[in-house]
């Protein structure tokens, strides 16, 4: 058991700007990065499973097999949660736990871990927010032939009515997709993330069918659910800046919007594909046999919440420049763009930040600049700070400890942007910390720590790190210490 430092117990702080009444107070996972219990209770491998397994795709050969085991140990880490005074869990459904070949009736021993685990976040107080999907598509659906066919639309959408059945009395937020531009370029355009394809047609393609799939979950999320349940989307948009004033640097900041972020907002909370980005892809994909009559109108039905996840703005031009240009836009090397059309942008390091063990640079303004745009570009939606956080080289002390001051002050600096934001106008209702605990980091497998709370794999013992006993005290303040941290 781990108490709550009492070295940083709630000191009085009245002069601190609080953040708004209601304000959500989370941490975020993804099943694939914490359950483990791959082979577990009829589970059966999805695209991740499968594409860790093969050679060279994750650093040091890792799998999500054992992870944090959070399939077993879900109980003490619901504990946990409360004792760090968390208000909301933020956690994703493994699809191929629930419905092992991404179709038919579901396994109730699968649904039952969900059931479990929404009760015991209930029982503790504190509210779970349910993502369907977080990348990890059964992997009989990608054998048929995986996002870039339409059929896979009508496998989410049956995948979603099932999950609703199951949790829908239990569960008030729901969450359809965790970033698909990740699924769509990284997953089949620089294949550095599973199912490892490199094809550019067919990340647009699985572009398209993400957002019919999204749309067709809302419909019936929203015909299943009682009224007062909310939906919602995670988009991991980029805060997309020119290198330089020029024309051709203007160019590419466009491009890499276009195809990073409008290619899904545009049809969500717009109804319509942007033209830019048609013309920019038409040469790969015929986007009047892609969108057939109806999908606009299916993809853009209301949600309640968009979720952002943030880490860290994207600097672009176009041609390269100088020693500072770089292929790896930060979503990890491959000879393949992710960029479909624009794959002659160039990225770029900014200068002078600091930066996490991701090499990604800090930069807090970043996300202040994010909220205000995306609730200016669409003042209809209520935002949510769905991931914020980062990697660093964290140990534990001779004396048991993990120290994380970097992490306690990326966190300060991103929640005095939210509260900036929020300041001056931005509508963000709560922020999820990326994440609750170390886990699977994808592609670098379990070499990036981004837990606020370190996991030790060989006993899968749990320590929360100093920025852990510094949130929780944010969180009972409800406001940020007036100071930086000590
Ligand atoms: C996001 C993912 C999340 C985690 C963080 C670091 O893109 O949604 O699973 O990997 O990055």
């Amino acid at each position: 058991m781990t108490a709550v430092r009492p070295d940083i117990a709630p000191k009085q702080a009245p002069e601190a700007t609080r953040f708004p009444t209601g304000f959500v107070w989370g941490a975020a996972t993804a099943a694939y990065q914490v359950e483990g219990a791959a082979a577990e209770d009829g589970r059966t491998p999805s695209i991740w499973d499968t594409f860790s397994r093969t050679p060279g795709k994750v650093r040091n050969g890792d799998t999500g097999d054992i992870a944090a085991d959070h399939y077993h140990l879900y109980r003490d880490d619901v504990a946990l949660m409360k004792r760090l005074g968390l208000k909301a869990y933020r956690f994703s459904i493994s699809w191929s736990r629930v419905q092992p070949t991404g179709r038919g009736p579901a396994v109730e021993r699968g649904l039952d871990f969900y059931r479990k685990l929404v009760d015991e976040l209930l029982e503790a107080g504190i509210t779970p927010v349910a993502t369907l999907y977080h990348w990890d598509l059964p992997q009989e659906l990608e054998d048929a032939g995986g996002w870039p066919q339409r059929v896979t639309t009508d496998r989410f959408a049956d995948y979603a009515a099932i999950m609703a059945g199951a949790l829908g009395d239990r569960v008030g937020t729901w969450t359809t997709f965790n970033e698909p531009w990740c699924s769509a370029f990284l997953g089949y355009g620089s294949g550095v993330h599973a199912p490892g394809r490199t094809e550019p047609a067919s990340a647009l393609r699985a572009a398209h069918h993400l957002n019919l799939a999204h749309g067709r979950a809302i419909e019936v999320l929203r015909g299943q659910l009682p009224a007062a349940a909310q939906t919602s989307v995670t988009l991991n948009l980029h805060q997309v800046r020119p290198l330089t004033a020029s024309a051709a640097d203007a160019d590419a900041a466009r491009r890499i919007d276009a195809v990073g972020n409008r290619i899904f907002t545009g049809p969500m909370l717009r109804g319509e594909y942007p033209e830019d980005l048609i013309a920019d892809t038409r040469h790969l994909v015929d986007w009047s046999t892609l969108v057939h009559d109806g999908d606009l109108a299916a993809i853009s039905g209301p949600i309640d919440v968009l979720g952002v996840n943030y880490y860290t703005p994207t600097l672009v031009s176009t041609p390269e420049k100088g020693a500072g240009s770089t292929r790896d836009d930060g979503h990890g090397a491959s000879d393949y763009s992710p960029w479909p059309g624009s794959e002659h942008v160039a990225f770029h390091l900014s200068e002078g930040k600091q930066r996490t063990a991701m090499n990604w640079a800090i930069d807090p303004d970043g996300l202040y600049n994010l909220l205000m745009d995306t609730s200016r570009d669409h003042p209809e939606v209520p935002l949510m700070v769905t991931e914020n956080g980062a990697a660093f080289d964290d140990y534990v002390s001779p004396e048991g400890r993990v120290e994380d001051p970097e992490r306690i002050a990326y966190l300060h600096g991103h929640l005095d942007a939210v509260q900036r934001a929020v300041a001056d106008g931005a509508d963000v209702r709560g922020y999820f910390l990326w994440s609750l605990m170390d886990n699977f980091e994808w592609a670098y497998g379990y070499s990036k720590r981004f837990g606020t709370v370190y996991v030790d794999y060989a006993s899968q013992r749990r320590i929360p790190k100093a920025s852990a006993h510094w949130y929780a005290d944010v969180i009972r303040r409800h406001a940020l210490p007036q100071t930086g941290p000590s």
